[in-house]
């Protein structure tokens, strides 16, 4: 099939990659052409696992070609994806003036039906304003063409695997033309395709991230009933998850999320709700137990160090938003690193792929970039782990006892393992984990807790 992809970031670029590599021909189109440029020379613009070896062997198969032209990469074209950045606006909703651009210029240069697919995360009734745009736009009222909605669900760090092999595909549209045309580019693939209506497929997209966050949420507010109670919120998340009903997948503890994604979805879900008059409560919560892990965070800090960091210096390891990515938007790690300097401590900072985003986010002063993760330690007052890189986890205690002044880490991720790390004489702070035996547990309570359960029991587990 011959497809043109608008906007060549994480999405966009993975996407024209992949069904380039099904066999499609495929044009990658973007306004920047600083991107545009790198990418034709081979160089990627961004660092996803994998993909470098995709895009340079379907480029030199002529599959693949890119362009910064919307009428020349539509020419062709029997489908049209829109995979424009959808950022947070002042309100919370989504800012979507990059996607009515867009779809002005595909419609001023239609010149055949096609079917004009959103990818970008878009709120319920985007892709009906979408079609109208378009159809204004159009140079003849003959030209025909139709919308479709298929939201994307990839992870930043595993983009490839999971655009090659999605657990599903969502496709909505109000034509059975379109919904021929898209099932002739993922009939191949053996995961279910949710073939729906436009404004369902808008909502499957927010419903899951939505859901996906509350999940982190629930096993944050978890980690401090365990941080109180002295239970291991890692243990409890294990035990949880091995339930086939609960799932593993997002159940670790820690400071919160943060990216490109979870943070203004979660946000342009609830300005939905609200602008439907309706009060999503659960969602609201979500939001405010994120925002309170990492201040809850930084207490602990603040408790061991005092209000006043001048004179101190601490290792940062990880500064993306999460592990296998150089993405450090919304990252809450850069976030933690900006109230660190605020507080007047000086920072020595390693992240594996993200050192040149982070630069531009965090500047120079007081912060200095190392060249690996022990370089980071020499001298320092604390380690920092922020994100989850493998190689983070695999750290050396011993040679991290040698480098710091003093042996303490704040362990935003759960990374470390408690029981070594406490041998090694370290004093530990993680997420929903007793610090070195310094949680008293209220025996009172506890008598009070059992005695609820005994009398109080629904038998529902
Ligand atoms: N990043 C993710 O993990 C992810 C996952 C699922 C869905 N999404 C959604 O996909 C969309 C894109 O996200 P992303 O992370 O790829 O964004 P991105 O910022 O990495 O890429 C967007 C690209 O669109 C280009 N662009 C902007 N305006 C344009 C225009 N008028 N014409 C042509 N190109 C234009 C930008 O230059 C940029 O390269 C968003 O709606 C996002 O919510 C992202």
């Amino acid at each position: 099939m011959k497809l043109c992809v608008i906007g060549t970031g994480y999405v966009g670029l993975v996407g024209a990659a992949i069904f380039s590599d099904w066999g499609n021909d495929v044009v990658g189109v973007d306004i920047d052409t600083e991107k545009i440029d790198r990418i034709k020379k081979g160089e990627m613009p961004i660092y996803e696992p994998g993909l470098s070896e995709i895009v340079l062997r379907n480029i030199s198969q002529n599959r693949l070609t890119f362009t910064t032209s919307i009428a020349d990469g539509i020419k062709d074209a029997e489908i049209v994806f829109i995979c424009v950045g959808t950022p947070q606006s002042d309100t919370g909703a989504a800012d979507l003036s990059a996607v009515w651009e867009v779809a002005k210029d595909i419609g001023k240069n239609m010149n055949g039906y096609k079917v004009i697919v959103t990818k970008s995360t878009v709120p319920v009734g985007t892709n009906e304003k979408v079609k109208m745009i378009i159809r204004e736009n159009l140079p003849g009222p003959q030209i025909e063409f139709d919308v479709a909605s298929n939201p994307e669900f990839l992870r930043e760090g595993s983009s490839v695997e999971d655009m090659a092999a999605p657990d599903r595909t969502v496709v909505g549209s109000d034509s059975e033309k379109a919904h021929a045309v898209m099932r002739r580019l993922y009939e191949h693939l053996n995961t279910p395709i949710v073939e729906c209506d436009l404004r369902s497929a808008e909502m499957i997209k927010y419903a899951s991230n939505g859901f996906l966050a509350a999940k982190i949420s629930f096993i944050n507010e978890i980690a401090q009933i365990c941080e109180r109670a002295g239970a291991d919120v890692t243990v409890v998340a294990r035990g949880m998850g091995l339930d086939k009903r609960v799932g593993s997948a997002f159940l670790n503890a820690g400071i919160g999320y943060g990216g490109s994604c979870f943070p203004k979805d979660v946000a342009a879900l609830y300005k939905t709700s609200t602008d439907q008059d309706y009060d999503f409560k659960l969602l609201r919560s979500v939001m405010e137990v994120n925002v309170a892990q990492r201040e809850n965070f930084m207490n602990k800090v603040l408790r061991h160090f005092g209000k006043n960091l001048a004179g101190r210096t601490f290792a940062i390891l990880g500064l993306a938003f999460k592990g296998n990515t150089d993405d450090i938007r919304d990252s809450v790690s850069i976030e933690i690193v900006k109230k660190l300097r605020g507080l007047g401590a000086k920072l020595r900072v390693y992240d594996p792929e993200a050192m040149y985003n982070a630069k531009q986010a965090l500047g120079a002063v007081n912060v200095e970039y190392c060249l690996d993760k022990y370089e980071t330690m020499q001298g320092a007052d604390a380690l920092f782990v922020l994100t989850e890189w493998k190689e983070f986890a695999t750290v050396e205690l011993d040679k991290v006892k040698t480098l710091l002044k003093s042996p303490v880490i704040f362990d935003g991720r759960n990374l470390l393992d408690r029981a070594k790390v406490e041998e090694m004489g370290f004093t530990y702070f993680a997420v929903g984990k007793r610090t070195n035996g310094m949680v008293k547990i209220d025996t009172r309570n506890l008598y009070q807790t059992v005695l609820l359960n005994t009398n109080g029991s629904t038998g529902q587990h």
